[in-house]
């Protein structure tokens, strides 16, 4: 399918979704959002895919929500359009991994959709930040929530009522992101990390992001249970005794998704 504002490769089962707007580094309209939307969707539909990338350029993963879209809107149009909140939640639908793979500047909206994919790694020239305070607004798409998950309140804070930009060091120490590398080697190694995910069962991982993200959202005991109820569901699979039986007879496991 082609898009616009989108590049997307599929290969080693691994789906890379490369957001593609230079002129004006990725910021995120109404058009980039549809199609990415859109891609999410296919990639999840789509057999082939046992994990997603989503990136941008050297220069920008995203600045942004689009300010140039944005800027002579009203609110009666945003609130009775539910604006960016389809494209949320067709983000949030998808059950596959999603890696963001970050590279320059993740800004407002930019960062908000790095932190809904379910680990950032990171080009050692990335810059974070939520600067929606210059603009006269809030972040939109979970920037106060999630990036006070990620790093803690102080931090949260700082950067949303500031609007200063954390380098990637400062993110990994933060817990931000996952890992730092090399700008040149960043997909390189988003891909090995992919490959690594798409070569277990697909069930077993699919559990994982469902286990994490719930921790996201209740209480430890209710968490801990949901974990529990997991760990013993995955014994009614194939590839639990696969992966058991592989590594008593010191062989890689088959897994076959059943
Ligand atoms: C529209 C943008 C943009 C954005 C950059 N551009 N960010 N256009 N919306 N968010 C455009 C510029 O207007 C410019 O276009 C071109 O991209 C290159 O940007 P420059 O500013 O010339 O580049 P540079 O000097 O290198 O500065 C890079 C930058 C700066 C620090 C990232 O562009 C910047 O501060 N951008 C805005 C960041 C921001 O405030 N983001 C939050 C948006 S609000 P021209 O045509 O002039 O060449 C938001 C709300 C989220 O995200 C709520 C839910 C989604």
């Amino acid at each position: 399918m082609g898009y616009e504002t989108l590049n997307v490769d599929v290969s080693n089962h691994v789906a890379t979704i490369r957001l593609d707007r230079p002129e004006a580094l990725n910021a995120l309209n109404s058009k980039l959002l549809g199609e990415l939307a859109k891609a999410m969707k296919s990639s999840q539909e789509n057999e082939k895919v046992r994990c997603i990338i989503l990136t941008g350029s050297e220069k920008a993963f995203a600045a942004g929500a689009d300010i140039r879209e944005m800027h002579e809107k009203s609110f009666v149009e945003v609130f009775m359009g539910d604006l960016f909140g389809p494209e949320v939640e067709a983000m949030l639908r998808v059950r596959k991994p999603i890696i963001a793979a970050v590279s320059g500047y993740a800004l407002g909206g930019g960062c908000e959709l790095a932190m809904m994919c379910d680990f950032i790694i990171a080009a050692d020239n990335a810059k974070f930040g939520q600067p929606e305070v210059n603009l006269g607004v809030v972040a939109g798409i979970g920037g106060t929530q999630r990036l006070t998950r990620a790093v803690g309140k102080a931090k949260s804070m700082d950067m949303h009522l500031t609007g200063r930009f954390m380098d990637a060091e400062e993110a990994e120490r933060a817990g931000l992101v996952s890992r730092v590398v090399p700008a040149k080697k960043l997909m390189d190694e988003a891909m090995a990390a992919a490959t690594r995910i798409a070569e277990k069962s697909m069930i077993t991982v699919t559990a994982i992001k469902e286990a994490v993200n719930r921790s996201q959202e209740v209480g430890l005991s209710e968490g801990l249970l949901f974990e529990k109820r997991l760990f013993h569901a995955l014994f009614a699979t194939e590839d639990q005794s696969e992966g058991m039986a592989a590594f008593i007879e010191k062989r890689e496991p088959q897994f076959r998704d059943r």
